[in-house]
């Protein structure tokens, strides 16, 4: 009787574990999407299609490459503009950092940043269509650096639907 009970409670806290810890699919949990936009990082991103790399600059002495979900690669290809509902379009950045084992070759450090723009004109119409999101170690940066995001985009790339990066041949 007493090994009955205490398996039951086993049972039921493994139950309640699995449900705090697991979402429903397509549903991530709220302390993984970004504020403002309700962005999060999305999922098999890192085989994505290679669009363009990028580097930054010192301080933030970064290397970038950007990458876009098939969507966005088929309006990349046909230079559709602006980029449809579904396109999503992600950043990966990286420390600069010189390699150890050939001196002049530069390769990727520490991962920084993951950044993810998504194209949905319905959700997100005060932002020209685009929602935002930058997470560090999986986790979505504050408000604060998230209201950064908008400004920059629109303030410099109005004739591309507020996207930087061109495909790079
Ligand atoms: C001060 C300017 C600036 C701000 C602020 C900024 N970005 Fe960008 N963003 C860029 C530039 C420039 C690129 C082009 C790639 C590069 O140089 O890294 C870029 C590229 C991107 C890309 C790849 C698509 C594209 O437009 O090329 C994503 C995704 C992105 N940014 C997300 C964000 C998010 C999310 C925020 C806010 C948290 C943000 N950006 C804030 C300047 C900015």
């Amino acid at each position: 009787m007493k090994i009955a009970i205490a398996s039951g409670l086993v049972v039921s806290a493994l139950a309640v574990g699995a449900f705090v810890s697991y979402s429903w699919a397509d549903e991530p949990a709220a302390q993984d999407v970004s504020p403002i936009y309700g962005v999060s990082i999305p999922e098999g991103y890192r085989d994505w299609k290679f669009i363009a790399p990028a580097q930054e600059a010192p301080p933030l002495d970064e290397l970038r490459a950007v990458l876009g979900n098939d969507i966005a690669i088929d309006a990349y290809k046909k230079g559709t503009l602006p980029f449809p509902d579904g396109s999503i379009l992600v950043k990966l950045a990286y420390k600069r950092k010189q390699s150890t084992e050939f001196a002049p070759a530069t390769v990727p450090g520490a991962p920084t940043t993951v950044q993810v723009m998504v194209k949905d004109s319905k959700k997100y119409p005060d932002s020209h269509g685009w929602g935002f999101g930058r997470f560090v170690n999986g986790k979505p940066v504050d408000v604060k650096q998230h209201e950064t995001c908008l400004a920059c985009h629109v303030g410099n790339v109005v004739d591309h639907d507020y996207v930087f990066t061109r495909y790079a041949p």
